[in-house]
């Protein structure tokens, strides 16, 4: 089994190879961080210019990485959303060119289910089967924290999910890069505030923690806190920056955290995952894993270079999809992108 995927939903080109038993034989991620920070976010026009540069050269760097040539491919997979729709375009047209061109399947990956199976990247999940009496296994409930999604995820098999709760305005990720933005600290904010509250006492500010009450379900809301935020640096000059940084991500971890546990508690689930970019932030890894720990869960959190946006998540995802353990099956040449694509 040797799989090409490719990944050009938002403003990262990535190419990755996966081979037998889901092993990563080779993920390139070019990123365009560079390229879109004067603007202080992503501008869809560059970033869809980008990856018509970037995607060729780096397929052939991903196969050289692996050791193989096109001829030995057995798949090849591609997002086909969410994500912006000119950025999508460029990878499911390469995706299909080599696809029709090899006469191989074309396998069309959902970007959030790509996020979720990062974890079977690097956990042993994959490994199980129904009858394990381990820990880790179906269903397990998935914390997907990215720049444009927050969701509670029951993944109860391969491709079968339920969504428990998802935010009803900002993501988690896009209050992080708003609040950065506001507070003149560059982009992507995520990982500039991560470092920053490392300097901080979470404890300086005490933040309301929006809808963490069990009455509200599973749904998140970081809007009202990002104002929180907002509204008291513009009042208040007292405060350091770096105690503002780390008493917002304090809220925020506390939120993420205790509804993660909690649907874990409600549904049954030994296993609690993490996905999407804002996994990368180093509170949340540690909080989740020690509070699931306390709770008797184990707790799968993906290498950080699987966090954010790269091609071997997707080809984690195709990886299941082909070996059947997965109800989707491969797509036809006339499949594509859409922008809100659901889980
Ligand atoms: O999954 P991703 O790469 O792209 C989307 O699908 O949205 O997530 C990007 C988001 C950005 O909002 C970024 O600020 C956030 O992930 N992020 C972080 C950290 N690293 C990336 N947020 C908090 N702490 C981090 N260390
Ligand atoms: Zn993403």
């Amino acid at each position: 089994m040797l799989i090409l995927s490719i990944e050009t939903s938002c403003d990262e080109t990535s190419v990755a190879i996966i081979g037998d038993n889901c092993a990563i034989l080779a993920n390139l991620v070019s990123s365009q961080i560079d390229l879109h920070r004067k603007y202080g976010g992503i501008v869809p026009e560059i970033a869809s210019r980008k990856h018509i540069e970037v995607i060729n050269p780096l397929i052939k760097e991903a196969l050289e990485k692996a050791k193989i040539s096109f001829k030995d491919l057995t798949a090849v997979a591609v997002t086909y959303g969410p994500g912006l729709i000119g950025s999508l375009l460029v990878g499911l047209s390469a995706a299909k060119a080599i696809a029709y061109g090899l006469n191989i399947p074309l396998l069309g990956v959902n970007h959030l289910a790509g996020h979720i199976y990062a974890n079977f990247i690097t956990s042993n999940i994959k490994h199980q089967t129904s009858k394990s009496t381990s820990k880790s296994q179906f269903p397990f409930i998935c914390l997907l924290v990215s720049g444009g999604h927050t969701m509670l995820v029951l993944v109860e098999s391969h491709g079968k999910y339920k969504t428990l709760g998802r935010t009803r305005d900002d993501a988690a990720g896009e209050a992080f890069d708003k609040i950065a933005r506001f507070l003149n600290l560059g982009y992507p904010g995520g990982p500039i505030i991560d470092k920053l509250a490392k300097t901080g006492n979470p404890q300086a500010i005490a933040f309301k923690r929006p809808m963490i009450e069990g009455s509200y379900g599973y749904d998140f809301s970081f809007s009202g806190l990002k104002t929180a935020v907002i509204n008291l640096v513009s009042r208040e000059q007292s405060y350091s920056i770096a105690d503002i940084a780390a008493s917002f991500q304090q809220a925020v971890v506390d939120v993420l955290v205790d509804k993660t546990i909690r649907a874990a508690d409600e549904y049954n689930c030994q296993t609690i995952a993490l996905a999407g970019g804002v996994s990368a932030n180093s509170q949340l890894r540690t909080e989740l894993q020690a509070r699931g720990q306390a709770a008797g869960l184990e707790v799968i959190i993906p290498d950080l270079e699987f966090c954010t946006d790269n091609a071997a998540m997707i080809g984690a995802a195709a990886y299941y999809q082909l070996t059947n353990h997965s109800p989707q099956v491969t797509a036809h040449y006339d499949l594509s992108p859409v922008a809100s694509l659901r889980l």
